[in-house]
């Protein structure tokens, strides 16, 4: 049954409150399409997950990965289809946008009031992100990692039930990169949103989610469950099912596959 939480309910004038089911859908996307002027940029996207469910996006760059997550936060709208959504959603954008003339906390809090119960609400969510001795401080004094658990934080005091991240990590280094992946999956198996993460690296996709969506031409040309027992790490399925993204994505040849990843590779994707 297709549940459009973004409609308000017809008879009360509210919208419907988010069903109790685990399983419940959090998005629910039928023939959505989006196009900007002549150009066709989502043909037709089907799309349902489920509360708890990490759901990795990738995607060339331009493929419209962000487009279709905007799409999501209601930050921008379809030309066609059904779009169900609940409305329990926040996003984490690949810059931590933070105010610079608000302390740490109040950034947390950013949208909310600023109450007594809502600051111990952000000071647990940065305790949970590490950085509650931050939390009078101001962003420019944080690192950019630290920013962006400031950014994670911020989502995590709203507990969606979905959270939409686009290419979270991107901007940062390798070493942070690899923490910041250990602590979504920490605070995934604390609170269990769903998550929808946007990604052009394939490495990240395949460490973190249940299942893996690949956006070409405007369709998911791939919806596939990702079954490697967790915590996961490089080795034997993980090499395989990498091989295999790359090649859909178009930076492994067939002829390629089964030789080393390179980090050119890699960096074409993100080209
Ligand atoms: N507001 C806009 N107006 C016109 N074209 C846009 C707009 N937003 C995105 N596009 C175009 O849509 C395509 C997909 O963009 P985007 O969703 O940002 O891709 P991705 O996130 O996969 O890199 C790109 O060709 C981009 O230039
Ligand atoms: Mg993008």
């Amino acid at each position: 049954m297709f549940v459009d939480f973004n409609k308000p309910d017809a008879s009360s004038g509210q919208r419907p409150a988010m069903p109790a089911d685990p399983n419940a859908l959090v998005v629910d996307l039928k023939s959505v399409t989006k196009h900007f002027g002549e150009q066709l940029i989502l043909d037709g996207i089907d799309l349902q997950i489920r509360r708890g469910e990490i759901v990795a996006l990738l995607g060339a760059s331009g493929s419209g990965k962000t487009t279709l997550l905007r799409i999501l936060a209601s930050l921008d709208a379809a030309n066609s289809g059904e779009v169900g959504v609940t409305d329990s959603r926040t996003v984490v954008f690949q810059e931590p946008r933070l105010v610079p003339f608000n302390r740490v906390w109040t950034n947390v809090l950013l949208g909310l009031p600023q109450t007594r119960a809502n600051k111990a609400k952000a000071m647990a969510a940065l305790r949970e992100v590490g950085l509650e001795h931050k939390a009078e401080g101001w962003p420019r004094i944080l690192s950019g990692g630290e920013a962006q658990r400031v950014a994670l934080a911020r989502a995590l005091v709203r507990t969606p039930h979905l959270l939409l991240a686009d290419e979270p990590f991107a901007a940062l280094d390798a070493l942070t990169r690899l923490r910041m992946q250990w602590l979504v999956q920490e605070l995934w198996r604390e609170h269990n949103p769903a998550i929808l993460l946007v990604t052009h690296d394939v490495d990240e996709a395949v460490l973190l989610a249940d299942r893996i969506l690949v956006l070409k031409a405007g369709r998911l040309s791939v919806d596939l469950p990702v079954n490697l027992p967790r915590p996961r790490r490089s080795g034997h399925g993980f090499t395989e099912l990498t091989e295999f993204l790359l090649a859909e994505l178009g930076v492994l040849t067939d002829t390629d596959a089964g030789q080393p990843q390179t980090a050119p590779a890699r960096a074409a994707l993100a080209a």
